[in-house]
């Protein structure tokens, strides 16, 4: 159930394909994503996943809401949980293209660090990397 999100999320977001097939995707997810990293899912009423959050150590390595649950706050809340879960600070990846997610991660305090032509990850899609620490911190 996660990967289908995952993928539908994914595919509604991007005009790109991903480096792995959907197969391969599946079982990332299956063999990596869900017993070797700190994944939390949000599901509707009748259980089915729609949204999941990846913690691997300070990354927030993953963060995908089902189309149709956007922009309801379920992403706020998944990135307020992170905060709480890693109160030292947060970094994560996006896609350069990504303006609702830039805009939604800067609103919640990220702030750039850097920016990659696309070398470094396996779509060969620029990418930006984004750090949060708490005001106490950075004082
Ligand atoms: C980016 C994302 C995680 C934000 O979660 P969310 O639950 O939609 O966000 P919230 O409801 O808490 O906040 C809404 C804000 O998210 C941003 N946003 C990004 N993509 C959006 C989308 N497809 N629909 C609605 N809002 C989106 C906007 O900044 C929006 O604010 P706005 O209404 O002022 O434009 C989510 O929209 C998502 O999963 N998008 C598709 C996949 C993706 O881009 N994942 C991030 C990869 S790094």
């Amino acid at each position: 159930m996660v990967s289908g999100m995952f993928l539908a999320s994914f595919k509604a977001t991007y005009d790109f394909p991903l480096a792995h097939t959907d197969e391969e995707v599946r079982g990332w997810i299956r063999d990596d994503l869900i017993p070797a990293k700190e994944t939390w899912v949000a599901v509707d009423g009748v259980g089915a996943v729609i949204g999941v959050m990846a913690l691997d150590g300070d990354d927030l390595a993953q963060l995908y809401i089902a189309p149709g649950w956007t922009g309801r706050g379920i992403g706020s809340r998944f990135v307020e949980l992170a905060k709480r879960l890693r109160p030292t600070g947060l970094s994560l990846f996006t896609f350069q293209v990504n303006r609702g997610a830039r805009r939604f991660y800067e609103r919640h305090g990220f702030i750039v660090v850097d920016e990659n032509d696309g070398a470094r990850n396996e779509e060969r899609q620029p990418d930006v990397r984004y750090e949060w620490c708490p005001e106490a911190r950075r004082a």
